[in-house]
């Protein structure tokens, strides 16, 4: 379904987001013929270059970043026509004049703002754009993480944005509420009447929420060491992924009543501060592996670094629903598989008919795979064929969504789904001021604590599960982590 016109400026348009994530996204929509005629994307940057350049360096990113089979000639030009460039420093008046001339031609349009730039600039572009009269309310404004470094500069940040812009018109981008298989959590839950009535502590024993990256920090150091796996990961896409499973039915699948119900689990989150911080995190930093793989300390250039390229939580919910039930969460850089797990563990049933069995009962299963092989899987418990003894065998219930779509199919990007509801006006995929705010609020706690302890984080090899300590906190709950793969 087309969207209404728009004007989509991207500040920072040359940078990293705009040329892997941004313009690739727009272009599979347009190719989609979701994007009408009309609509126009402006690049802002302070590269000194024209438009017939910042041309030559989209088309250069979307060869890049799209698959060939994808990059239809005809759609490729019809998409770099709507391509513009304007050299802007944020600071001179004149920049700006420019920008209001180029968005007054199309005045009928919906106007977008996407701030691809650090977060010391959001604060002075949002003012930049009120100044010059571009604040209207057909305006959106779209910011991404960072959002703050801390509960004060993210309640700083929330003060600055909503001087100019109202609440309804700041997006605040989560990727990983993108994702198609986060979507399908929510269709899960409230779609069906099965899960629903199991979705309690009385059924569930724990919830483990895994987000394991191959990779290193690479040339990502300088950012990454002054925030750490919890302000990266934990504090944004894990906490998000862990109040869209805990949270109460919203009234309706409206922007307002969904983050409602997020806030409240976010507000229900035990905090860990003090000693729990021994016992209920575990912080880990990745080794060298010979003379190519570098460590951790010597990628991001800092000997002495605190910071940590791996961390688990044992987050507990104090709410009726969820009384007991921990939500283990881990995220972490150069283990050994690329994995986005969401797993629900359920009790094991509350007598054995069967007895001592060769083959033991295992519990139920859910999992709500992110990557690879996005999909749900349900593992039950069955009958192994066969007229010999009585074996249980786990059979897993197969759900993956590329399954019957045809070779040709292909997982839309988080990035496409998120624009386009931007310029539709649709919220629901992304957080609220007070959601960002009640997350730092269970987040900063942790970060004291852990400083005030003056530890470091354990060493774990390259490839790894990752810390040692991280397996000992699960095994005194009498648990075991999923296998990463
Ligand atoms: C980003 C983090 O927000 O998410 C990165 O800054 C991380 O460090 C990335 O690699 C993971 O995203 P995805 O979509 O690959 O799971």
């Amino acid at each position: 379904i087309p969207v209404d016109p728009f004007d989509l400026v991207i500040f920072g348009g040359t940078g990293d987001l705009a040329m892997r994530k941004l313009l690739p996204a727009l272009f599979r929509r347009d190719a989609d013929g979701q994007i009408p005629a009309t609509a126009r994307i402006l690049g802002l940057a302070r590269t000194d270059q024209d438009t017939e350049s910042f041309k030559a360096e989209a088309r250069a990113a979307l060869h890049k970043h799209v698959a060939v089979d994808e990059l239809d000639s005809i759609a490729l030009e019809r998409f770099i026509e709507r391509l513009s460039y304007l050299h802007i420093d944020v600071t001179d008046a004149r920049a700006w004049g420019e920008l209001v001339s180029y968005l007054n031609e199309r005045p009928e349009h919906i106007r977008v703002y996407y701030l691809a730039v650090g977060p010391a600039l959001f604060g002075p572009i949002a003012q930049g754009l009120a100044q010059v009269g571009l604040a209207t309310t057909k305006a959106r404004l779209v910011v991404e993480k960072p959002l703050g470094h801390d509960l004060a500069s993210a309640m700083t940040l929330n003060r600055e944005l909503s001087s100019v812009f109202n609440e309804k018109s700041i997006y605040r981008i989560d990727h990983y509420l993108g994702k198609e298989t986060v979507q399908n959590l929510m269709a899960l839950r409230f779609a069906n009447a099965l899960f629903e009535p199991l979705w309690n502590a009385n059924r569930i024993d724990h919830v483990q929420i895994t987000a394991s990256e191959s990779l290193g920090v690479g040339t990502r150091g300088s950012y990454y060491d002054t925030a750490g796996a919890i302000r990266d990961m934990v504090q944004n896409h894990l906490v998000q992924l862990l109040c869209l499973l805990a949270m109460e039915p919203p009234y309706k699948f409206d922007a307002d009543a969904l983050r409602d119900e997020k806030l409240k689990v976010l507000r229900s989150l035990r905090p860990i501060t003090g000693r729990n911080v021994l016992t209920n995190t575990v912080r880990g930093q990745y080794l060298a592996h010979g003379p190519d793989a570098p460590s951790y300390l010597q990628e991001v250039g800092n000997p002495d670094s605190k910071t940590e390229s791996y961390v688990a939580i044992k987050a507990e919910i104090d709410n009726w629903r969820w009384s007991g039930v921990p939500f283990y969460l881990r995220t972490g850089k150069k283990l050994r598989a690329q994995m986005t797990e969401i797993a629900v563990v359920f009790k094991e049933p509350a007598h054995s008919v069967f007895g001592d069995l060769e083959t033991p009962s295992m519990p139920n299963v859910l999992s709500i795979r992110l990557q690879p092989d996005e999909g749900l899987q349900l593992v039950i418990m069955t009958k192994d064929p066969g007229p010999g003894g009585f074996r249980l065998r786990a059979i897993p219930l197969d759900m993956t969504f590329a399954e019957g779509r045809g070779s040709n199919w292909r997982m839309p990007d988080a990035y496409e789904r998120l624009l386009m509801d931007v310029v539709r006006g649709n919220q629901t995929l992304f957080m609220r001021g007070d959601e960002v705010e009640a997350a730092w609020r269970w987040i900063d706690p942790i970060i004291e604590a852990w400083e005030a302890s003056g530890l470091r984080p354990e060493g774990y090899d390259p490839g790894s599960r990752g810390p040692i300590a991280a397996v000992e906190m699960m095994a005194r709950d009498g648990r075991r982590w999923r296998e990463i793969e």
